[in-house]
């Protein structure tokens, strides 16, 4: 019997661990993982390449005449078994994971123009089913009609620290202070945006991971999606 598509959001605090789960959970379903924080980071970069950005303001008829010059989507990495997020047909994982761009993220991610494009390659993307995303906005906004939506947090400490072990796996380098008030500030502003703030949808499942394994937070979302694809059937 073939599996229903179903698309499963997961949205949440920034670093929360969203895309280590969607990414897991997508591999054990045989879903398509999407990164559409990815997809934000990315634009993030096309502003600061385009020089759009001056400390905090981003000047806004330059990016208008400019957005259709940019170019995001996802390319198949067969050594990561992941895709990874492309600009202008270029490989940008790594840069888009840097301090300077985070800094810069929420500014951008509060474009209505920028959301509006990013929101439509989303749902295109997710259109056959199939499709574990995660965001912010992924399960009011993105996909409101999702199967199965998670709403994912944890302390903020923790977060920071989780964070800052990721960034110097990565080789990069950053102090826990400047990722917690990074991390402190994106919550800020994501939550109180004008444009799809970060909100908990009313039919998502709540997950506080703050003081669970990995393991046990995977064991806990693949049981949902196992009975909600059973559902489905
Ligand atoms: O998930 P992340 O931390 O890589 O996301 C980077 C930023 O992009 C985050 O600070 C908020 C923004 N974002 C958003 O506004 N909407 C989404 N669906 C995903 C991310």
């Amino acid at each position: 019997m073939s599996q229903t598509r179903i698309n499963i959001a997961l949205d949440g605090h920034s670093s929360a661990g969203k895309s280590t789960m969607a990414k897991t959970l997508a591999k054990e379903l045989n879903f398509v993982y999407i990164d559409s924080g990815a997809m934000y980071r990315a634009a993030t970069l096309f502003c600061m390449r385009e020089r759009l950005i001056e400390g905090n303001e981003l000047d806004m008829t330059r990016l208008r005449s400019a957005i259709d010059r940019m170019y995001i989507g996802f390319k198949y990495n067969a050594s990561t078994e992941t895709s990874d997020v492309h600009l202008g047909g270029l490989n940008v994982e790594k840069e888009i994971r840097s301090m300077s761009v985070a800094k810069k993220v929420s500014l951008v991610a509060a474009v209505p123009e920028v959301r509006h494009k990013l929101v439509i390659l989303q749902q295109r993307m997710a259109s056959p089913g199939g499709v574990v995303m995660d965001g912010r906005d992924i399960g009011t906004v993105v996909l409101p009609k999702a199967a199965l939506k998670f709403f994912i947090t944890a302390d903020l400490e923790i977060r920071a620290k989780r964070r800052l072990m990721e960034i110097e796996a990565d080789g990069m380098e950053a102090t826990y202070q400047e990722v917690l008030a990074n991390i402190q500030e994106r919550d800020r502003l994501d939550s109180s945006r004008a444009v799809a703030p970060l909100r908990q949808a009313e039919d998502s499942i709540v997950l506080d991971n703050s003081n669970l394994t990995v393991e046990e937070q995977f064991d806990f979302l693949l049981s949902h999606a196992r009975r909600v694809i059973a559902e489905s059937q």
